[in-house]
């Protein structure tokens, strides 16, 4: 019996989460551990990053983002830590959301307006639902996780538990206070958007040394007027690589060189004007020269901005006491999951928020389906092993062999409504007496938004049809809430 619940992390994932638990009313014990000193996750907007000490070409999370050292005896106190966690979130000042309000919201709340909305409004619609649930109560700011070791149960009906040892940093007095709780089940809601990701390029660890300062990653772009008049070139062509080398139009020198490794789903035949593409940078050299693949080159670069993604990362994962890693960087994937949710051979085990998909929506069927397992209410109980491993088996061949990511899942092809259809079984209906959250149902009017508002124009769609249709969205929503009437 699952009595206590410990969740890693207050963002989007954490907090549907903490709400599908106390939905059950079934836990004695829900905790969730945010490092930082608010919810809001990847939301929260964070004005001055270092830029420099972020660019460590070819480096996965082992080496750049390690465990702490954790003290011999614990609860204790200690100087605090100056080794980077990488806790600084990569929102820009004029960051918008790129996937429709009513399809980025939790099902019972919606967001205030949309479709695409400034980066404070998930935020503060995130710290909203703590409180919107009476939650906020189980939230321990400033509390980084930092070991996550399993413990093994006492008698064979029980399952093992989980020893979790946190770290809270006390500004008044600089100390770090390290003390220890344990759990029956864990839930990792930590995101994966920290870590920023450079390749590693002949000739690039050089260049950072002679010229510092000169290559930067997307996580620390905050304006464009930083590069006023400067030569830039963009690495990268999906969300931050598109925004930033637009955003740079208005202030950098033109044009603005992109380099793309794949053609993106909104690009033409042809870059916006200001912008010149370019494919991949093969080399750098002593001169300030930057080589690409097609024989081209560009002198007197003034900067270099890496476009080029995240890697996940667990330091908290104690991988000798677990018994294995949790991550396998070669494959980009989690190790021994079941639907991206549950865990093979750890039980009492979760994560929420790992696939790329409809992120929000996707956590609430996820939350849900693991609220229900842990409150041993599944309305159809997870399968066998062997089949649960058939599965990561098969959707490893299929990525391998159509060229797709492990944990995305996307919209077209019907994948996304796949799995929501399976956490939505597995969860099925609460209680007679209204324990248990209820999972959504994915209506036409969400099913048309996806499809049709779209923040980035495809290359084959004029704006005046972009533009009708978010018109017509507007109207669909407006008469919509004047039904539902106010939110209770
Ligand atoms: C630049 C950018 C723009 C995006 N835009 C969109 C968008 O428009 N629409 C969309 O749907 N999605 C967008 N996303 C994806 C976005 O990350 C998700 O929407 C969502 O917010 C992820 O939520 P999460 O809770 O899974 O992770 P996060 O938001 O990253 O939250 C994880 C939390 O865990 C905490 N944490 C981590 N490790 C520990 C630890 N050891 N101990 C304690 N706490 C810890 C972190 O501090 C953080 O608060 C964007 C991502 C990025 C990077
Ligand atoms: N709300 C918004 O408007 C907004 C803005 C920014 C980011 N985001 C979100 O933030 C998340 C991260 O997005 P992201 O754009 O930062 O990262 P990303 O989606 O992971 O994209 C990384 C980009 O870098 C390229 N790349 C990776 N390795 C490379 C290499 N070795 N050489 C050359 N190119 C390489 C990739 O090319 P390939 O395509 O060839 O792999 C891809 O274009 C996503 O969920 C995104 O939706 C949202």
């Amino acid at each position: 019996m699952i009595e206590s619940v410990a969740i890693i992390g207050a963002g989007a994932s954490g907090a549907i989460t903490a709400a599908a638990l106390q939905a059950e009313r079934y836990f004695k014990r829900i905790r969730v551990f945010e490092r930082r000193e608010t919810a809001g996750g990847t939301w929260i907007y964070d004005e001055g990053v270092s830029p420099a000490h972020l660019v460590r070409p070819g480096a996965l999370p082992a080496d750049s983002d390690p465990r702490l050292e954790i003290p011999s005896s614990l609860p204790c106190v200690s100087p605090p830590t100056k080794q980077n966690r990488y806790h600084e979130t990569p929102i820009y000042e004029l960051l918008t959301t790129n996937v429709p309000d009513i399809a980025m919201a939790y099902s019972d709340i919606p967001f205030p307006y949309g479709p695409f909305v400034p980066h404070h409004i998930p935020r503060q619609y995130i710290e909203n639902y703590f409180s919107a649930h009476r939650i906020d109560s189980l939230l321990q700011l400033n509390t980084t996780v930092e070991d996550v070791s399993k413990v093994v149960a006492q008698s064979p009906e029980k399952a093992d538990g989980w020893n979790l040892t946190l770290r809270q940093h006390d500004p008044t007095q600089n100390l770090d206070i390290w003390w220890e709780e344990s759990f029956d089940a864990v839930i990792l809601a930590n995101g994966h958007y920290s870590i920023p990701y450079i390749p590693q390029v002949k000739g690039l660890d050089e260049y950072l040394e002679q010229f510092p300062g000169r290559v930067v990653h997307s996580k620390t772009y905050r304006k464009p007027e930083v590069w006023t008049n400067k030569k830039v070139v963009v690495v990268g062509n999906s969300a931050s690589g598109i925004d930033v080398s637009r955003e740079l139009i208005q202030a950098a020198q033109q044009p603005i060189y992109q380099s793309r490794r794949s053609k993106g789903r909104w690009d033409g035949d042809s870059p916006p004007a200001g912008m010149v593409w370019k494919p991949i940078i093969t080399e750098f050299l002593s001169s300030g020269r930057i080589l690409f693949s097609d024989g081209s080159y560009l002198d007197e670069v003034d900067a270099v901005i890496y476009c080029t993604g995240y890697k996940p990362s667990f330091p908290f994962w104690n991988e000798k006491r677990n018994g294995r890693l949790i991550f396998d960087y070669q494959e980009n994937k989690l190790i021994n999951t079941y639907w991206h949710t549950f865990f093979q051979d750890f039980p009492t085990l979760g994560i929420v928020g790992m696939p790329r998909v409809l992120t929000f929506r996707g956590m609430e069927y996820q939350a849900t389906a693991l609220a229900r397992l842990f409150s041993n209410r599944l309305s159809t109980p997870l399968p066998s092993l062997a089949e649960q491993k058939n599965w990561e088996k098969e959707r490893l061949e299929r990525c391998r062999r159509e060229h797709l990511k492990f944990h995305d899942v996307p919209w077209g092809g019907g994948q996304t409504t796949a799995w929501f259809q399976k956490l939505f079984d597995f969860a099925g209906l609460g209680t007679l007496a209204g324990d248990g959250r209820i999972p959504p149902v994915l209506d036409e009017r969400t099913k048309w938004a996806i499809k049709h508002i779209q923040k980035y124009k495809p290359a084959n769609q004029d704006s005046e049809a972009n533009n009708n249709d978010q018109i017509l969205y507007h109207l669909f929503e407006q008469r919509d809430r004047q039904l539902e009437g106010p939110i209770q």
